[in-house]
Parts: C-alpha cells; sequence; structure tokens
C-alpha cells in the first residue's frame, strides 16, 4: 500500500506527456500534444495529450485515462506498479507495504505533525472566540479590518495570545509530543533549561492549507505599529511545510480557479481574503515572495491563466516583474493588473463591489509583455544604451515564452513599440532560446547521468526517440477579419464537429423549415437557418471550416450518428490544413474540459441540450450581425446628416428601423428558447 500523501506527491509531480512521451513520439499542438495511438493500428495521430488536465484521449478507439492508467494499460503494470514506476520516475521516496521500522516511524511523524498544527489552529482559533482577550484584540482587529466572522471561519483564522495562554503548556497538557511541537515550528526550545516557549504570541493568526485542506503552517502578524516588531512570524520550512512549494489560499481558491480558468495572484494574507470576501474566489498569494516552478506547477494543475495584481506604487511593480519568465516558460500566459497607486488589492477590493471588482481588472489587464514594454520603454526613452539592455531584458521574457504564436505575436508588439526591424527582433529572439535550449539539454544529460530511471518489467524497448523539435509553428494562415463574430462563428463550428450528425428535436412550433415531426441534424439546421438569412463566415478559418464540413458530410452514408462524428472528427484532425487541423482539435479538446467528469463514462451531456443550444447559438449569431448592422447604419445616418444629404438620410432611418424591427424579433425568439 502507497499512502495518501505520496500519491498525492506523485500526482502532483507527475507531468502526462513526459510519461506518455517515454513510449510515443509526441507533437505539441497549440496546448496539448499529438501522437500515434498505441493502443490501436494507428496510421494517423489520433490521441491526443492534454497537459494540464493530464488526461489523453484517443479520439479514433476511445480509449482515455491518466498517467497512471497509461501505464497500466500500456505496460501491463498493476495500479501500485505503475505509482511506483512514476515515483522513481519523478524522484519521489515512496512508502510502501514492506516499511521498515523506520520508514513507519517516518510516516507517523509526519501524520503526527499534521495533528499537531491542526490541533494548533484549532486552539489558535478558539482563543479568538471564546477568551476575552481573542475576542477584545484579535477578534476586533480582524473587524476593524471589516472581515466578516463568515470569512474569519471560512480561513480558520485565530489569535496567538501570551501568558498566561500559551499554546505550548495548553498543547502539552493535552499530550502532546515536545518532539512534534518542535518539528512542526509551533514551539521553540529554551536554551540550557528546554523548556518549550511558543513561536507564535501577540499575533493574528493565519494558518496556511495545503492543496487538500490541511493545516501545515501559520502566519502571525503582529497588531503593533511598532517598527522593531516583525510584522509578520510564520512558520519554518518542516516535513509538512515547504514555502516554496505552497501558495496561500489555494485550498480555497482551487475550485473557482478551475471553474473560471484563471488564477488571480496578489501578494498577501489580508488580499486574499479580502478578495474572497468581495466575491472573487479565485485569488491566491505568494506570500511576499517572488514565484517559485513548484509554485507555478501547482496554479497549472487548475489553469494556465495567470493574472498578478498588484499595488500601483514602484515596489509593487518591481515585483511583478520579478520571476515572471519564470512563468511564461512554463506555458501560462501571464497578466498584469495595475492598481491606483493608493491601492492594494486589501484596500481596492472592500472600497469596490464584485462588479467594479470584475470590470477594473478586465479593462486594466495588460499582457506581460506589453506591460513590462510600456514600462521600460518609459524610463529608457532618452538614454540609448539603457534602451539597448532594455529591449534585451524584453526579448529574453518573450523567449520564454512557450507558445510559438504567442511568442510571434510578442514579437511584433516588440518590435513596434521600440521602433525595430521584425526579422532582427525575431533573430534575438531565437538566439535566446537556443542558447536556453542548449543549457536544458546539458541539464538533463547531466541529470540522467545522475539518476538512470528504473524500468518496470524485464526488458522494456528503447522509447522512440522523440522527434527534433517541431519548427515553431508560423501564425495560422487565417487572419482573424471580425474577433466579435469569431467567436460565434466557432461556436457553430464546435456543434459541426462535435454533434453534426445528432438529430435535433423540436417542439412542434419551434422550427419553421422543418416539417413537424421530421428529424433534421444539427448540420442542416445550422445550414438552413444561415441560408435563410443569406449569411455566410466572415471569418477565413470557420468559413473553411463550414465549406469542408459539408462538403465531408455528404460523402457519409447515414450511419448512425456518432459513428459519423468520429470520421468527421478523424477527417479533420488528419487533414493537409495544418491550421485547420489545429483549430479542430482545440475545439474538440474543448469538449474534453467541459465533460472531463463524464467522459469516463463517454456521455455527451450535452448531446440532450443540442435542441436548444444550438438555435440559440444560430440566433445570436444572426442578432450580431443585426446589431454591427445597426450600428455601421447609424454612423451613416450622423455622417449623411452632417453632409446635409436628405434623401440618402431617409433610406437609411427606414433601414435602420428595419433592422430593428428584425432586432427585436430575434431576440423574442431568443427569449422562446
Ligand atoms: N510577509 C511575510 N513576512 C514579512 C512581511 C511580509 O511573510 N515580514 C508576506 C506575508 O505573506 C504578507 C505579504 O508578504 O501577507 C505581503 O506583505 P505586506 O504587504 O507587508 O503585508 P499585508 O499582509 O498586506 O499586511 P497588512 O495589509 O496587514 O499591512
Ligand atoms: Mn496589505
Amino acid at each position: 500500500m502507497i499512502d495518501r500523501a505520496t500519491i498525492d506527491k506523485i500526482m502532483d509531480a507527475v507531468r502526462i506527456e513526459e510519461v506518455i512521451g517515454d513510449f510515443v513520439s509526441l507533437r505539441k499542438r497549440g496546448a496539448n500534444y499529438l501522437g500515434l495511438c498505441p493502443f490501436h493500428q494507428d496510421k494517423n495521430p489520433s490521441m491526443s495529450v492534454s497537459s494540464t488536465k493530464g488526461i489523453f484521449k484517443c479520439f479514433a478507439c476511445g480509449k482515455a485515462g491518466n498517467a497512471v492508467s497509461f501505464l497500466m494499460e500500456h505496460e501491463h503494470l498493476t495500479y501500485v506498479e505503475a505509482l511506483r514506476y512514476l515515483a522513481k520516475k519523478y524522484h519521489i521516496e515512496i512508502v510502501e507495504k514492506e516499511e521498515t521500522a523506520e520508514e513507519i516511524a517516518h510516516r507517523m511523524r509526519y501524520e503526527s505533525l499534521l495533528v499537531v498544527t491542526d490541533y494548533a489552529q484549532k486552539y489558535y482559533a478558539d482563543i479568538l472566540w471564546n477568551t476575552e482577550v481573542g475576542k477584545a484584540i484579535g477578534l476586533s482587529y480582524f473587524h476593524e479590518r471589516k472581515f466578516t466572522d463568515e470569512t474569519i471561519r471560512k480561513f480558520g483564522l485565530g489569535y496567538a495570545a501570551s501568558r498566561p495562554l500559551t499554546f505550548c503548556s495548553k498543547a502539552l497538557q493535552d499530550g502532546y509530543k515536545k518532539e512534534f511541537l518542535l518539528a512542526a515550528g509551533l514551539c521553540l526550545e529554551r536554551e540550557g533549561t528546554g523548556e518549550l516557549y511558543d513561536r507564535f504570541f501577540d499575533r493574528v493568526m493565519f494558518p496556511i492549507h495545503s492543496i487538500s485542506g490541511r493545516v501545515i503552517a501559520f502566519g502571525g502578524r503582529t497588531l503593533k505599529t511598532d517598527k522593531s516588531v516583525a510584522k509578520y512570524v510564520n512558520s519554518p520550512q518542516s516535513e509538512i511545510y515547504d514555502k516554496s512549494r505552497s501558495l496561500y489560499g489555494i485550498f480555497q481558491a482551487k475550485n473557482s480557479i478551475a471553474k473560471e480558468d484563471k488564477c488571480i495572484l496578489v501578494e498577501g494574507y489580508a488580499d486574499v481574503i479580502s478578495m474572497h470576501q468581495a466575491g472573487v474566489t479565485n485569488v491566491v498569494a505568494s506570500s511576499g515572495t517572488s514565484l517559485t516552478v513548484e509554485q507555478i506547477r501547482l496554479i497549472k494543475r487548475f489553469t494556465e491563466k495567470v493574472t498578478i495584481i498588484y499595488d500601483g506604487d514602484a515596489a509593487g511593480i518591481k515585483a511583478a516583474l520579478r520571476g515572471i519568465d519564470l512563468v511564461l516558460e512554463e506555458g501560462l500566459s501571464v497578466k498584469v493588473v495595475l492598481l491606483p497607486p493608493e491601492d492594494d488589492p486589501d484596500s481596492f477590493a472592500k472600497s469596490h463591489n464584485l462588479i467594479e471588482i470584475r470590470e477594473y481588472i478586465e479593462e486594466n489587464e495588460k499582457d506581460f509583455i506589453s506591460f513590462k514594454s510600456d514600462l521600460l520603454l518609459e524610463e529608457s526613452q532618452r538614454d540609448p544604451v539603457r534602451r539597448a539592455q532594455v529591449i534585451g531584458d524584453i526579448l529574453q521574457s518573450v523567449s520564454a515564452v512557450a507558445d510559438p504564436i504567442l511568442r510571434n505575436i510578442y514579437v511584433e508588439v516588440v518590435a513596434e513599440k521600440f521602433d525595430q526591424k521584425i526579422d532582427s527582433v525575431l533573430a534575438k529572439v531565437s538566439e535566446f532560446r537556443s542558447k536556453k535550449k542548449a543549457l536544458e539539454r546539458s541539464r538533463r544529460r547531466y541529470e540522467d547521468q545522475q539518476h538512470q530511471g528504473w524500468q518496470p518489467g524485464a526488458d522494456r524497448p528503447e522509447a522512440p526517440l522523440p522527434d527534433e523539435e517541431p519548427a515553431d509553428a508560423q501564425p495560422s494562415g487565417y487572419p482573424v477579419r471580425d474577433a466579435y463574430l469569431a467567436v460565434l462563428e466557432r461556436e457553430l463550428c464546435y456543434y459541426l464537429i462535435k454533434f453534426g450528425a445528432y438529430p435535433l428535436h423540436f417542439e412542434k412550433d419551434m422550427y419553421y423549415g422543418a416539417e413537424p415531426g421530421e428529424e433534421i441534424t444539427v448540420s442542416r439546421y445550422i445550414r438552413e437557418s444561415l441560408e435563410d438569412d443569406g449569411l455566410v463566415f466572415v471569418n477565413d478559418l470557420y468559413r473553411t471550416l463550414f465549406d469542408r464540413y459539408y462538403a465531408f458530410e455528404a460523402t457519409l452514408s447515414r450511419e448512425d450518428p456518432e459513428a459519423s462524428q468520429q470520421r468527421i472528427i478523424r477527417y479533420f484532425t488528419t487533414s493537409d490544413d495544418e491550421a485547420l487541423n489545429q483549430a479542430v482539435f482545440d475545439l474538440i479538446l474543448e469538449e474534453h474540459v467541459l465533460t472531463v467528469k463524464t467522459y469516463e463514462e463517454s456521455i455527451p451531456p450535452e448531446a440532450q441540450l443540442l435542441s436548444t443550444t444550438v438555435p440559440k447559438s444560430v440566433l445570436i449569431y444572426k442578432l450580431r450581425i443585426t446589431e454591427q448592422q445597426c450600428a455601421a447604419t447609424t454612423k451613416e445616418i450622423t455622417l449623411a446628416q452632417r453632409e446635409g444629404e436628405t434623401g440618402n438620410l431617409r433610406d437609411l432611418v427606414r433601414r435602420l428601423q428595419l433592422l430593428n424591427t428584425v432586432k427585436n424579433r430575434l431576440s423574442k425568439e431568443l427569449k422562446r428558447l
């Protein structure tokens, strides 16, 4: 048996693309990887591997799972063997069934430390809520900071008093061993006498939770303004607490980080808590230090999008710049929001409501590269030497961006902002990249020599060498003509790719085009309702996808929808058009995310809702187009008024009225669905 903590540790460390990559050669496709499926006779790569979700799925044979199930299936290992394999691969010590006495003691000790910190959290909370000094000092401090009781409970806040209410005396009295109180960092030992005393006293206490919600450490804030007293005292590193691997608030925030597909990063305990209280719950703090790779990987389990909110003062800005290259290297996209100079996230969250906070973030979010460029551009305005340094600095960041398409966009941004030739910027970036890669390679070679990986079974065949790193993908050959409509065109394409062959079922008078009782497929519905209004997709990518979809569909015999859909997906993900493949691939993987919970049973829960969602998407698309036309006509009217073209004006006004009627009709229909 392997204990839960070890399993968690293993699963935290696993990068599925590395695990599968040892057996199958994978190529990066956007955020995911693609390779030949080893579970059936695959001629074209049909297996996709999502690094962030930690899952793989073959779109041809349907096999899916995580790193452990991949190994179980592929290497015919048992569950425990697979875990053991992964532990070896990632150099994680495993606690196994035949433990030595020493190992058992170690594991027990780990558990004991967690028991002690849990006890301490309850103790400090009890002092806060149930003693005079706790209520008068701690609780009233939190109330002064506008934390509600509910919030205080949610974060398990507490108060560490001083004599006679010392933690160590109570803990010893309750039978907790001195050894554990020391190892958990809660108590210290007086030299000579060996007497225990508290690390935390006269402080309000912020427990720090592990990702699974167990208390692993504390931060204690003094209430004194006296500069000679340290503002924060934190638990030291211990067997259960590794500062560089923890994020404050991750336990409370993880679900909403996943749900909103975004992680907001702030600096301190109070920032996290106030944001939560204001309703922004996808927030964590790095607790005053710059991010570590481990912390980034922690975030990456839930999202690839990070938004850093910092105080608008100089220190805040500097902090925002530090360590971000690391985040970019891990393939996360980073945005920065600067608050007004007088605010920090804590005060901002208190003086604004949820809508205002959301709006402020949305409006002030700047991608990191642009943020850094603007900032440094200003600073180096008149100094050519400094300017050259600054450009080098920024291009270092650009070269850290993992996604090639994004990287190329940044190249353009920087070239424009600093008035440089794109070619020379590109050259510089690829120079930085090859330097970095060479470094990486030699580091990896060194590590390989250090630990020769354990292999299951006797003689596993050599893993195929991964292909040469694919050349950087050029930005797709399909320019976006209208980003506003692209979102909806994409959505309609999504329904085609995923459900085109599925039937829709309408209430009697829902759809004017079909005879009552007639079955109509999603694809036919979409095409006919667009054709009705003479609409053609505006964006080239989706128009191409649309056209090719119907061309291919025409060649299919009417088999069962699911089989048709499989063939359609096969056709698209293996077509000769790279950009198209990529787009379709992204569409399919999106569904992954939506149904990740149910996909083991392979029930597309969406399928049942198609009869309302598809018409809705079509209507919204039409509504947006109409709105655009209204706006354009209004503009023309203003122009005509200015020019005094009365004849033209009358026509335009009539047109606007007509458009408004259409708009109303569409809205009404939309409401009926
Ligand atoms: N920090 C720390 N040790 C310190 C100072 C700061 O660990 N001596 C960490 C804490 O996690 C703190 C964060 O850095 O929350 C930000 O520091 P600061 O802005 O000074 O603290 P706040 O938590 O914002 O404190 P407050 O708003 O109560 O003044
Ligand atoms: Mn603060």
